[in-house]
């Protein structure tokens, strides 16, 4: 089959771990008979500097008709002026906002093999295997009012976390659906003892859960959720929240699988359902690093496992996605490292060398 996908590689070290993912890609092509039409665009502080946008009128245009995009990262700190006009983040935020990405999904997987290279005890992340679940397009990003004035009494900024029940309806779905395809088993995370949203925000979520009588449903408050991750996230399978709380509480999750540079995810347009295709947005959860940027350090399996949502998701190849997550897991077992995982009598590795062993085993070879 043919498939259209918009490549946004963006800043630092974004232009190499996509490379490297467009070479597993290829290897899948090959292996499977598909077409993967490549339309390379900038983004970010690159396109800042070339088009005078973060992310182009052009580019998003592009964006829309594609069957997907794939991005590395944005940002550096050549484009950090606090009082920059525009910075390389609202390239991200117009993106989903435009593009109507409104669910971000960020699992967190802790290899076997990685379990000794974070600073929480082995027993404790051991076999962790969850998904968030993050409002994207919602709540304090992008709710009105959303202003900064002068009173008598001095300077005064609201943001406001604004929810419809439309909004939280369709994100509560895709937590149900995932759910239902693992263990049959969500959180709903709120602050319901304090804010409006929330207490509408569970009243839907308890709507929705009658179309899921096989799904149990729990609800957690947010800041016992942050207590939870750490303490046993062995306990937690699919969590559903919205964008503020999700952009927080992914960040600490990602702390358990020992780098950032393992994690990847989607953002998608649409509630996944096995067999339909969803149009997303796939990008590893780690930033641009212009420090690690051009020596081929970077850590490319967070933006490959990122691809490997892009198959399952939005082209709908479950088999082809498996084998490349299981590509990753072989190298890893074989003792490829690059320098963020690295420990004693493992192979070092950098970021092409990953990426031709990935793309070695996904060819078959
Ligand atoms: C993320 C990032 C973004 C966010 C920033 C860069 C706008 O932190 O993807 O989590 O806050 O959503
Ligand atoms: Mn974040």
């Amino acid at each position: 089959m043919d498939f259209n996908i918009v490549v946004l590689p963006g800043d630092g070290v974004g232009p190499e771990v996509i490379d490297e993912t467009l070479k597993v890609l290829k290897a899948i092509g090959r292996r499977f008979g598909h077409r993967f039409d490549i339309d390379s665009r900038l983004v970010g502080g690159a396109a800042i500097d070339a088009e005078g946008a973060a992310v182009s009128k052009a580019t998003l245009k592009l964006c829309k008709k594609a069957d997907a995009v794939l991005l590395g990262a944005v940002g550096g700190p050549k484009w950090d002026d606090p009082l920059a006009k525009v910075r390389p983040e609202d390239g991200l935020l117009e993106l989903r906002k435009s593009l109507a990405l409104f669910a971000n999904l960020r699992p967190v997987k802790v290899h076997p093999v990685l379990v000794n290279s974070t600073n929480l005890k082995p027993e404790v992340i051991k076999g962790v295997d969850f998904i968030f679940v993050r409002e994207l397009t919602g709540g304090l990003y992008f709710g009105k009012p959303k202003k900064r004035w002068q009173t008598d009494s001095g300077r005064k900024a609201v943001d406001s976390m604004l929810y419809s029940e439309q909004e939280i309806d369709r994100i509560v779905r895709v937590g149900f659906e995932l759910a239902r395809r693992r263990q049959k088993k969500l959180i709903s995370v709120d602050k319901a003892n304090v804010l409006e949203s929330s207490r509408l925000w569970r009243q839907v979520t308890q709507e929705v859960a009658k179309d899921y009588p096989d799904v149990l449903l729990e609800h957690m408050l947010v800041d016992a959720c942050s207590m939870r991750i750490i303490q046993n996230p062995r306990y937690l399978d699919v969590l559903v929240t919205e964008n503020t709380f999700g952009d927080i509480l992914t960040d600490e999750a990602s702390m358990l699988a020992g780098s950032m540079g393992m994690l990847p995810s989607a953002s998608i347009a649409g509630v996944p359902q096995t067999g339909v295709r969803i149009f997303g947005l796939y990008e590893p959860i780690h930033g641009s690093a212009p420090r690690r940027a051009g020596q081929n350090l970077a850590n490319p399996i967070a933006t490959i496992l990122s691809a490997a949502m892009m198959l399952r998701y939005s082209f709908a190849l479950e088999k082809e996605a498996d084998v490349v997550e299981k590509a990753v897991e072989d190298a890893l077992n074989e003792g490829y490292r690059t320098y963020d995982i690295m420990s004693e009598g493992k192979t070092r590795c950098g970021t092409k060398e990953m990426g031709d062993i990935i793309a070695g085993k996904v060819g078959g070879s």
